[in-house]
């Protein structure tokens, strides 16, 4: 029986190089749905923010698109499918240069102009996206144990737990700042991976707007007894780290948020809506003038109301950063959290 540490054991679980489950060729489409899935209008919101970044950066010599956690490069297929060939892309004309960050291998049929890498590009100037990528990045899990002692978690790759060594040096000072937690039982997922890794991320912005979009909480309302979970298949199962499901959960996006950025946390629902997307049905008259373009609104209408539902969707975290850039037009003025450079 080998125990590990669950970072470690997460870390094999989906990335090994031969058996991990994200290098499987289905992809995470093959297991679940997100909201780039869901619909097109969610790359559409992607390519209207990439204008307006693209307007605030002044119109720089070359725009860069950078998609963390890439998949199998849909939300990239689907922004170029919204600003057009080349030939049609106006005012962005031959100047986008989009990058699929992904440890997957690059699929067939992603555009060639796509260019597909395992690490996020330097210097560049544009817009950092990431979908439910910081919920797959490994971490550590701790839980209080009877004494009220806080304690690393440890599990094989069966699945099952133990408590191990109490949390100590710079994640017990995380946890004590960002998910204080003293009830016995209390689990706390240790946030400190995914804190470099998002801050390793914005670091390669030169000038621009980097999101991150999760299932996320604040220290206002962490979850007593953590998030952990897997999916396979379209279900939700026991998160087992053998590489036969994913294993996520949810993001602390307030401890992940680069320090010294203007940072705007607010709900998907408030981001896209605010980008265009409305879950508005087409007016009924349309239904009888032009039927054909009514039942298409109609469609149009229930994939965005599922990309805003409240309950679903809608209710994942936007967490925009802006690096020498003023916040786009579009997210000025949102509801939701903000805070200033300190
Ligand atoms: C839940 S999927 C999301 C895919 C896509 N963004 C979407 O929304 O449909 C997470 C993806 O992040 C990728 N990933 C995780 N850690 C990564 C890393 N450090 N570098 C590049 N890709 C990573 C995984 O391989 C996986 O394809």
């Amino acid at each position: 029986m080998s125990w590990q540490r669950w970072q470690t054991a997460m870390e094999q679980a989906l990335y090994a190089p031969d058996s991990g489950f994200y290098r499987r060729p289905e992809g995470p489409v093959g297991h679940f749905r997100t909201s780039v899935h869901a619909s097109p209008h969610y790359a559409g919101a992607v390519a209207r923010l990439l204008r307006e970044v693209d307007r605030e950066l002044g119109r720089p010599e070359v725009i860069t698109l950078v998609d963390v956690g890439a998949g199998r490069g849909e939300l990239l297929t689907g922004v170029l499918a919204a600003v057009g060939g080349l030939d049609d892309r106006g005012d962005l004309g031959g100047r986008l240069r989009p990058v699929a960050v992904e440890v997957a291998e690059r699929p067939a049929g992603v555009p060639a102009e796509v260019e597909w890498t395992d690490r996020v590009p330097t210097g560049f100037a544009g817009l950092l996206f990431a979908n439910e990528w910081l919920d797959n990045v490994p971490l550590d899990i701790a839980e209080v144990d009877e004494d009220g002692v806080l304690r690393l978690v440890e599990v094989t790759p069966a699945g099952e737990e133990r408590l191990a060594a109490p949390v100590a040096g710079a994640d017990a000072e995380w946890a004590a700042r960002w998910w204080p937690a003293e009830e016995p039982g209390a689990r706390v997922e240790l946030g400190r991976s995914r804190d470099a890794a998002w801050r390793g991320a914005v670091a390669g912005l030169e000038r621009g707007l980097a999101v991150a979009v999760d299932y996320a909480h604040t220290r206002a309302d962490r979850p007593l007894f953590g998030t952990l979970a897997g999916f396979r298949a379209g279900r939700e199962v026991e998160p087992v780290p053998d590489g036969s499901c994913d294993v996520t959960a949810h993001v602390a996006l307030d401890s992940a948020a680069a320090p010294g950025l203007h940072s705007l946390w607010t709900t998907q629902r408030a981001a896209l809506r605010a980008l265009g997307v409305d879950g508005g049905r087409p007016p009924l008259e349309l239904a009888s003038t032009d039927p054909v373009a009514y039942l298409r609104a109609l469609g149009g209408a229930g994939e965005s109301a599922e990309l805003t539902d409240p309950a679903g969707l809608g209710g994942f975290r936007w967490l925009t950063q802006t690096v020498r850039m003023p916040v786009p037009e579009a997210l000025r003025g949102l509801d939701g959290w903000q805070t200033l450079p300190s």
